[in-house]
């Protein structure tokens, strides 16, 4: 079952995560003979055939463990990586501010893990995602992170630098996480369509400013730079406040719209 498509009923295939707590759950498909180990014992998949989304299934040990249909916020975090990957806060902005919406070809670099390219996918599925990315060993990561969340046929891998160039035209977004986004500035208002939208996700200030500047001599408008911060909520009766930890800093979000 594809992440865009409802359903109640698990069956083989169904991906599903098994929920414990609010700092536990294990994204999973439901498969015949084969078990997933958790330090609360380990619960047959098998179980959860025929079983609607919402039911509980007992651990080898009697722990309940409750069948929740994963949603993209799963893959993204639960994606094995080999570089940092966007947090959903931040994916967030960037599908309202593009208006990711279904139909889009959006160009996307570098893939790393392959988390925020889940994410694109799952908004403008059955468009395209169009994602470079240098280093092959990053890349066959990103292709399994894809692949397990069903979304492969939405998403052309692509091998390259992106500072060298982008081959597709008319595009509608193009979509950074990578160390230099100002060197793709020029090659990005080529790809886009008149009015297409340059997004840009740097964990430094001093990359923002180098990035914004070139924007704005290249002739992009609305050009707007964020950091978001998210505090999770410890709610105790009497006693309501945020979470001591928290993740102090991601990155900060730039975005501008191509001026024909
Ligand atoms: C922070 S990671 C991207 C993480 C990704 N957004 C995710 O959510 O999984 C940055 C990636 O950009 C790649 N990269 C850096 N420079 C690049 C370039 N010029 N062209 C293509 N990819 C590049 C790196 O190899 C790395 O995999």
């Amino acid at each position: 079952m594809a992440l865009n498509e409802l359903g109640d009923d698990l069956s083989e295939g169904s991906p599903v995560v098994l929920y414990l707590d609010g700092k536990r759950r294990y994204l999973t498909s439901v498969e015949r003979d084969r078990r997933l180990h958790t330090h609360k014992g380990y619960v047959e998949l098998s179980d959860l055939i025929g079983l609607r989304y919402g039911s509980k299934v007992k651990s080898s040990t009697g722990v309940s463990f409750v069948a929740l249909q994963p949603t993209i916020w799963d893959y993204v975090m639960k994606a094995p990586r080999r570089t940092q990957v966007m947090y959903p806060k931040d994916i967030a902005l960037l599908a309202f501010r593009l208006g990711l919406r279904p139909g889009m070809r959006v160009v996307e670099a570098g893939t790393g893990s392959g988390a925020l390219t889940c994410a694109l996918a799952f908004f403008v599925r059955p468009g395209k995602v169009y994602s470079y990315e240098v280093n092959p060993e990053f890349q066959a990561v990103a292709r399994r992170n894809i692949e397990r969340a069903g979304l492969l046929d939405s998403v052309e891998l692509k091998s390259g630098d992106v500072t060298q160039g982008i081959e597709e035209v008319e595009v509608d977004a193009v979509v950074l996480d990578m160390a230099t986004p100002w060197l793709v500035v020029p090659h990005a208002y080529s790809a886009l369509r008149g009015g297409g939208h340059f997004a840009s996700f740097s964990p430094t200030i001093n990359q923002v400013e180098k990035t914004v500047l070139e924007l704005r001599r290249r002739g992009f408008v609305d050009v707007k730079s964020y950091e978001l911060l998210m505090r999770e909520i410890k709610v105790e009766e009497g006693a309501v406040r945020p979470e001591t930890m928290m993740v102090g800093h991601t990155g900060y979000l730039t975005f501008a719209r191509k001026a024909l």
